[in-house]
């Protein structure tokens, strides 16, 4: 298979926060493969920018020190190692002074793309937006980079929104969710819109209900402070979880471009149900031996915050209508699992008798491990002794189905700041998507406040509380199993 890799031009990508965790651990690990790849033309450069005193020697070491620790296999390439550390630079920067400005404007190229990652808390959005017009470092066009959280409700997102806008248009935006960058989250919009087997079943007629589950086995220890002001809804839901839905419930956009595939996202959100609170399950970890429990994790033993939710979302449109999504995402799960499972309806009449069993098509699609999709479908039990019917998945794990020309290696970091520089905005959120998000997620939240409401527990290395089962359960229905 040959790969059909699309280049980009020459660049310069300044990375403000260029010391912090996200640029050690993500995007220069990231940027070094992109390199290898043969992307990132010899002529480009990544300029750090924060406030530490470093030069640019200084910078090289502490990137190549980086890439020790958090780079794959790759890092084993010396020689390319050595010619990638030397298209960086640093510059020490005051994001809310004038310090170092006039030395990034002196750096910065003529015809080259200019992109600035803005890997920064929030507060610094607006200071570091001013200053880059302010020196004329950006110009109109300039792409800038920006990080969740953006915003904490509707009034944050949209003060940050007005903030960028200021010294920015929506085209020069990129906001980042790093889930859109991930390999099978894009394979589900090529599943849904490059075939012509599921779009015609993939309705209120033929589907039962959607399970999107996000389950992970790490803690919140170590950024217990940001989480517990976040818990789950915030940290998750509001984005990952509910890109992964629009994807899976947006209608075809007329062609794969950015303000095509998010204007249909964005009729998705608009068009989701307040949730009933009885339909909506939050929870705790508890302590397991000697590992900590969620409260001990943020260091509040009165925390309301959860690290668990699960809910029963409804799309009130024509396609839909009567068709629950259950949403789910939790710390300390079993298993570090992110699947969709497209639940079909039962057959509406068997044929075969003394079938009593209840035969469902399920397609899953594993985002993670084990990238691929299965589709589960009766046949019958091989052997004599007459029909006898049995389910079965009929797997396709890409690792096995593409071999060596599946792409593991790249992280959803790297493909995103690659679209950056091609300008190419369909994978990032557009600013009305991101409150419309909000919108959803706020009353949601002020309900529970209001509510007192107390998360459940739910056993470390489990599926979550018991009062999730049931959410199901009253339904008539059964999560899938979290198992990689
Ligand atoms: C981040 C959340 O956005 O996504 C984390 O802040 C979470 O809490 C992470 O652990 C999950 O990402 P991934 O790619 O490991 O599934």
């Amino acid at each position: 298979m040959v790969s059909r890799v699309i280049p980009v031009n020459n660049f310069d990508l300044v990375i403000f926060g260029g010391t912090g965790d996200l640029a050690r651990r993500k995007i220069l690990p990231g940027l070094f493969r992109r390199f290898i790849a043969g992307q990132m033309p010899a002529e480009s450069r990544i300029i750090g920018a924060a406030r530490s005193d470093l030069d640019a020697a200084g910078y090289r070491k502490m990137i190549k020190d980086a890439i020790a620790e958090f780079g794959g296999p790759e890092k084993k390439d010396a020689t390319s190692l050595k010619a990638f550390l030397a298209q960086l630079d640093y510059i020490a920067i005051d994001a809310k002074g004038d310090g170092g400005w006039r030395e990034l404007a002196k750096l910065m190229r003529k015809n080259v793309v200019r992109a600035f990652y803005f890997s920064v808390g929030p507060s610094l959005f607006g200071d570091l937006a001013e200053r880059l017009h302010k020196h004329k470092i950006a110009d109109e066009n300039s792409r800038i980079v920006v990080e969740k959280p953006f915003g904490r409700d509707l009034e944050s997102a949209q003060a940050l929104n007005a903030t960028l806008a200021a010294h920015f248009s929506e085209k020069q935006i990129y906001r980042i969710d790093h889930y859109l960058g991930k390999e099978t989250v894009q394979n589900l919009m090529a599943v849904r819109f490059g075939n012509v087997l599921f779009e015609p079943l993939w309705n209120n007629h033929y589907i039962d209900h959607i399970q999107i589950t996000v389950a992970e086995t790490v803690g919140v220890g170590g950024r217990g402070a940001y989480y517990d002001r976040s818990g789950a809804m915030r940290d998750m839901v509001q984005n990952h979880l509910m890109q992964l839905l629009c994807l899976t419930a947006m209608e075809p956009p007329s062609q794969f471009g950015a303000d095509e595939v998010r204007d249909e996202k964005l009729k998705v959100i608009r068009a989701l149900q307040p949730v009933e609170p009885h339909h909506i399950v939050r929870g705790q970890y508890d302590p397991d031996g000697d590992s900590p429990g969620y409260r001990d994790d943020v260091e509040n033993p009165r925390s309301f915050t959860e690290s668990f939710i699960a809910m029963r979302c409804e799309i009130s449109n024509w396609r839909w209508a009567g068709v629950p999504f259950y949403l789910r995402t939790g710390k300390k799960l079993k298993e570090r699992v992110s699947t969709i499972d497209v639940v079909f309806k039962d057959l509406g009449h068997s044929i075969f008798e003394g079938d009593t069993a209840r035969h469902r098509n399920v397609l899953s699609i594993r985002l993670q491990p084990n990238e691929g999709m299965d589709l589960q479908v009766t046949i019958k039990e091989p052997g004599p002794g007459g029909m006898r019917l049995i389910d079965v998945p009929l797997d396709m794990t890409f690792a096995e189905a593409l071999g060596d020309d599946v792409d593991q290696a790249t992280d959803a970091y790297e493909r995103l700041i690659m679209d950056v520089i091609r300008g190419n905005q369909t994978l990032f959120m557009r600013g009305d998507e991101v409150e419309a998000a909000w919108q959803w997620t706020d009353p949601l939240i002020e309900g529970w406040e209001a509510r007192n409401d107390v998360p459940k527990h739910y056993e470390a290395g489990s599926a979550g509380p018991e009062d999730s089962l049931m959410l199901m359960h009253r339904d008539g229905r059964k999560w899938r199993e979290i198992k990689g």
